[in-house]
């Protein structure tokens, strides 16, 4: 089974979570992009977006678009990952939205992550994690990297929403998802770290071959 039919059968498992009338949260990429394509319209009230590539999408299929402050409340959090554990920690970011996307999943009362069963590793890490930063902090940044063992690199010419670069960041041992995310968020500069150990998926939809792998929080 290629990749593709993968993320498409992920994205279309979530589409079964999705209650009547909710306020949504919609990540970004391509597996979230075949979970929008199976949105129906007037089933939900309408829909937060993780990026302004989400926002477009969304508007394309007829869907309202709120921001964080006129939706009172997200009811579910639809996106997809780099990287998962088994205990639903994530490495996001390969698309440059992590900022936005952690913003709405942290609002929303329950995540479900979308993936292609690739994604499922032992121990978060071979992926390197993005850094959304700000540009006059890149090199002060970088050499914070180093010291603490990773390799940051440039993303050279990509600009995210809100402004910021990213540094991708190879080689981190990640023992605790949690701790290193915020010690990384912790660096002067970082706007955010793509990892999510703090806020972690409550539902994984894993696409394999042998059909939808669900892992639950707890
Ligand atoms: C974007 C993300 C994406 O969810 C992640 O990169 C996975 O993307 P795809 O579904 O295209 O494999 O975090 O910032």
């Amino acid at each position: 089974m290629d990749k593709e039919t993968l993320k498409k059968a992920a994205a279309e498992a979530a589409l079964a979570y999705v209650p009547k009338g909710c306020v949504l949260g919609v990540g970004t990429g391509s597996t979230t992009a075949y979970f929008i394509r199976g949105l129906k319209r007037g089933w939900i009230v309408g829909a937060v977006p993780s990026s302004k590539e989400t926002e477009r999408a969304l508007r394309k299929r007829g869907i309202r678009v709120l921001d964080l402050d006129q939706a009172k409340r997200v009811t579910l959090y639809v996106d997809g990952a780099d990287e998962a554990d088994a205990k639903l920690r994530l490495i996001k970011g390969g698309g440059g939205a992590l900022t936005r996307e952690k913003i709405v999943a942290t609002a929303a009362k329950k995540f479900i992550c979308i993936a292609d069963g690739a994604k499922l590793v032992k121990r978060l890490g071979k992926h390197p994690v993005p850094l959304e930063i700000v540009p006059m902090a890149r090199a002060r940044v970088a050499a914070e990297i180093r010291r603490s063992g990773g390799r940051p690199v440039w993303r050279k010419g990509f600009v995210t929403d809100n402004g910021g670069e990213i540094l991708d960041v190879h080689g981190l041992k990640i023992s605790n998802p949690a701790k290193m995310e915020k010690n990384l968020e912790a660096i002067p500069g970082v706007i955010c770290a793509g990892i999510f150990g703090q806020r972690r998926a409550d539902l994984l939809l894993l696409a394999t071959p042998q059909g939808i792998r669900r892992i639950r929080a707890g």
